[in-house]
């Protein structure tokens, strides 16, 4: 049989179905998505499989046991991997100027852990750890920095550590040719001392299993996700972090985002000028 997207169309039944098992499994959140513009990007997916109906992709994803693969595939269609190094820089530099030296003096010679758990392609756990660097800091305690994304494609990227001009239009150029090598076809490599301190895995926040060990680090960064995930979703997320955050934790969310009426978990604190919620 042949058909296009127009006639493979994405009825309002298929879509709830979809909708709502895409809410459950990654908290993502497309109540305000017309069935259409889920559909395209579903489309490509559906094809893929061999489907001629997003029911029967529907099915695959909830019912079948080897759909773990296909889940990786939608996770890449759907999500948003918008990012850029030195993107809202006053948690980082709190982080730098009060965090790190409190920390320091806290609890000498033990590890310092950081956590950027959706840092799509990179830039935000690279920008942490140049920031740290510039600071002095990076190579005078034992620091761990660990990045997670649930796509696999962005997490490639991110292994790979090369960029083009859109990643560093906000961070100074000074740092740029301090921290990158330019390659061909205008991109730029991270250089490896800062990009082999970073551990990368693939990891879906919302799935307790996937993120218990990392949400046990001293410093958590989940910006500029929340802003896609139904309340819900949210709390869910926030449950799992406080469950295992140690005390002091420290989480920072995008100056955009606001965990205001969805927990009274973590404080709201003004540090060194950035706003963080904590774990005390
Ligand atoms: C807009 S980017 C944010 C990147 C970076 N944190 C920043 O602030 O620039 C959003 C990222 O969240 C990831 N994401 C969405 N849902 C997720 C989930 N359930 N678990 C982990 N990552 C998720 C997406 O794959 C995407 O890379």
């Amino acid at each position: 049989m042949k058909f296009s997207s127009e006639s493979l169309g994405l009825p309002d039944s298929s879509f709830v179905l979809l909708r709502d098992l895409i809410q459950e499994r990654t908290g993502i959140n497309f109540y305000d998505y017309s069935p259409d513009l889920l559909g395209d990007k579903l489309f490509s997916r559906v094809v893929a499989c061999g489907f001629d109906s997003f029911l029967d992709y529907y099915y695959l994803l909830k019912y079948e046991d080897n759909s773990a693969t296909e889940w990786k595939h939608l996770m890449d269609a759907i999500t948003v991997q918008e990012t850029f190094f030195w993107r809202e820089t006053d948690q980082i530099k709190a982080l730098v100027n009060v965090l790190v030296p409190e920390y320091i003096t806290q609890f000498p010679g033990r590890t310092l852990r950081i956590w950027s758990a959706a840092c799509a392609t990179g830039e935000e756990p690279i920008s942490i750890a140049i920031a740290l660097n510039e600071a002095g800091l990076l190579d005078k305690l034992p620091v761990q920095i660990y990045a997670s994304d649930a796509s696999a494609s962005a997490l490639a990227k991110a292994k790979a550590g090369l960029y083009r001009e859109r990643s560093f239009r906000n961070i100074p150029l000074h740092l740029q040719s301090k921290y990158f090598v330019e390659t061909a076809n205008n991109q730029w490599r991270i250089i490896p001392e800062i990009h082999q301190r970073i551990e990368w895995s693939i990891a879906n926040i919302i799935v307790e299993n996937e993120i218990s060990y990392l949400a046990t680090a001293n410093i958590i960064f989940c910006r500029n996700v929340f802003i896609y995930f139904d309340h819900n979703s949210i709390r869910k997320t926030i449950e799992i972090f406080h469950k295992y955050m140690p005390e002091p934790g420290y989480l920072c969310i995008a100056a955009s985002e606001s965990l205001l009426r969805l927990t009274n978990k973590l404080e709201l604190q003004e540090i060194g000028g950035a706003f963080i919620y904590v774990k005390s």
